[in-house]
């Protein structure tokens, strides 16, 4: 495959900004500089750097966001400020995009990729991805709390939600770590809402077998290699692990 294609495809710059990096020395295969775009590579095989990033060869991307308050996870809302803002060009591809929401004022573990069938897995309620929240109450944490929500709390408007797994922060008065299989709209929101309280912040800090890396800063991107997608994908957090690291 001919370089400047390769860097097209995988990449959001326009083939003039390619162009250019090209002939500025910015593009480096497998460590050596190359000025010239019909460079043949394999992708691969040969790794490519642009702008010191390496550009993944495979052929979907995942990306692991650390997501800050104040973004939307769609792409296109208007008025609004896009987590897509917060990938950098070497690590975007054209259909790259958010799997599921967080919503604007929660933060943690947002995955983005190109990869369609997976998206649907992760977010399909069948294949019962755990999604693990830690939350801060505006009120103080009430015994009864986990029992309610192991038995599926009903919302406000009548929807019933699976059981699911919720226990009080140790040494903490009014924080949680929640675990769900499911993801209704503002949904931790609603369910601490229908037992009386209110979620004052909210971080997403596991998927599945996956943990939000301690070394991914808040607004902070990520590839994620293949094995770590499965992880989250096939296993589960130890709640009781988590919890501890709080
Ligand atoms: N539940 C919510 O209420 N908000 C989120 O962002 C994620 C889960």
């Amino acid at each position: 495959m001919r370089l400047d294609q390769f860097l097209s495809a995988r990449t959001m710059y326009t083939r003039k900004e390619l162009r250019q990096m090209l002939a500025q020395g910015k593009v480096k295969v497998d460590g050596q500089v190359v000025t010239k775009g019909d460079y043949k590579i394999v992708p691969e095989q040969n790794r490519v750097c642009l702008n010191g990033t390496h550009v993944p060869g495979n052929r979907y991307l995942y990306v692991l966001l650390h997501k800050p308050k104040g973004y939307v996870s769609s792409a296109d809302e208007p008025g609004q400020r896009s987590v897509m803002e917060l990938v950098p060009p070497e690590m975007c591809r054209k259909d790259l995009r958010p799997v599921g929401r967080l919503d604007k004022d929660s933060t943690g573990m947002l995955l983005l990729t190109d990869d369609g069938q997976l998206a649907h897995q992760i977010i399909a309620v069948r294949s019962h991805v755990a999604k693990y929240y830690h939350i801060v109450l505006a009120r103080p944490w009430e015994a009864h709390y986990a029992e309610k929500i192991a038995a599926g709390i009903v919302l406000a408007d009548g929807v019933h939600c699976q059981p699911a797994r919720a226990e009080k922060v140790p040494g903490t008065e009014n924080e949680a770590l929640i675990c769900l299989h499911e993801g209704k709209y503002h949904q931790v929101r609603r369910m601490f809402a229908a037992l009386g309280n209110h979620v004052a912040e909210l971080a997403r800090v596991a998927m599945g077998g996956m943990e939000l890396p301690p070394d991914l800063p808040l607004g902070r991107c990520k590839i994620l290699p293949e094995k770590d997608v499965q992880k989250m994908l096939k296993c589960e957090s130890d709640f009781a692990r988590l919890l501890q690291t709080l």
